[in-house]
């Protein structure tokens, strides 16, 4: 258990008769990025406020210990270890960034001279120094967000909760907090993150798991993840009705789309087989005017893990917050 930053067992939850996570496991190395995936309402949210102790499991809950320390029993010593940032800001409008900074320094019982210190260095850090005097209600989202995790690092925790860190970012602002998400892992700092964004979960996480119906649809890494579906194909297209015929019989077992004149077959992706359709196509003298290649990726798995009914076009636009 040593090596583990967080580890729960049967971790469940239910609000009336709606259970929300159904005996969950979960197991976060020291010094990873761990990332869980849902829908709207799957229960990230919910974890994440079981895990830094702010909502209690329901009984029948297995044991759960973050940074080694047991959350029933020692619930102190997990709230020293950890910073969460929650899905909506706590970041207090109406003071400035800087006062926001001195705030947290004093929660975490900094002397005076070390608050100022902690706070000007990691305003430095997120870029926050211009704005540090001005109200935070006129930052704008990512500057929020940004004051929103320097906060959480005043008390320099080892593991850190973030949920949904990134939603309603714009690419740019994005980009910069995954920059400082693999600072903080580089640091040695454990992050569990929670993300609509597959994307997001792709470029950062070590591990992934799949929240569905409360329970792990799928975990492993985004690559383990992607294997576990089919999907990968390769597409040909062709503007010559004869040529497309001609490679239809040359091809043998394709997908036919006889008004686009594009042909699909199933495909690895590999050096091995693409080679062996162009040998094939050669043969046969025929030349498509497109190939494209589709390997499975995140959203695939997604979809196939989350029982979304239709596929609703793509899912990692910004959902409307209350921030
Ligand atoms: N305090 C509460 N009382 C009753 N039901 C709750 C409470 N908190 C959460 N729920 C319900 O639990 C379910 C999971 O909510 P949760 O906020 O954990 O989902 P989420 O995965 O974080 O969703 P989102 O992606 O929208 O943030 C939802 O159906 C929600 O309505
Ligand atoms: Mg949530």
């Amino acid at each position: 258990m040593t090596d583990l930053a967080i580890a729960a067992n049967g971790l469940r939850k239910s609000y009336g008769d709606k259970t929300v996570l159904d005996g969950i496991d979960l197991a976060v190395p020291e010094g990873t990025i761990f990332s869980l995936l849902g829908p709207n309402g799957a229960g990230k949210t919910t974890a994440v406020k079981i895990l830094s102790t702010l909502v209690s499991p329901d009984p029948g809950t297995g044991g759960i210990h973050i940074g080694g320390h047991d959350l029933a029993s020692a619930p102190q010593a997990v709230r020293a270890s950890i910073g969460v940032t929650g899905q909506f800001s706590a970041v207090d409008g109406l003071i400035t960034g800087e006062e926001n900074m001195l705030l947290m320094a004093d929660l975490h019982h900094l002397s005076k001279g070390e608050g100022r210190r902690v706070a000007a260095e990691l305003l430095e850090r997120f870029d926050l120094v211009e704005a540090a005097k001005k109200p935070a209600s006129t930052y704008s989202g990512g500057m929020k967000r940004r004051l929103d995790i320097a906060m959480t690092l005043v008390g320099a925790p080892r593991i850190i909760f973030l949920d949904e860190p990134t939603t309603g970012l714009d690419p740019r602002s994005r980009h910069t907090m995954w920059q400082i998400i693999r600072e903080l892992v580089s640091d040695g700092v454990t992050v569990f993150l929670t993300t609509q964004y597959l994307e997001e979960a792709d470029q950062l996480a070590d591990r992934i798991a799949v929240l569905n119906d409360g329970r792990i649809a799928a975990e492993g890494t985004a690559e383990e993840l992607k294997r576990l579906i089919p999907g990968g194909h390769v597409r040909l297209r062709f503007t010559d009705p004869a040529a497309y015929r001609g490679a239809a019989l040359a091809l043998g077992e394709v997908t036919r789309d006889d008004e686009a004149l594009a042909l699909q077959l199933p495909s690895d992706g590999s050096q091995r087989e693409l080679r062996a359709v162009l040998d094939r196509l050669d043969a046969a003298g025929v030349e498509a005017d497109e190939l494209t290649v589709h390997t499975p990726d995140l959203d695939d798995v997604f979809f196939a893990l989350t029982d979304t009914a239709a596929r609703p076009g793509r899912t990692d636009q910004p959902k409307e917050t209350a921030r």
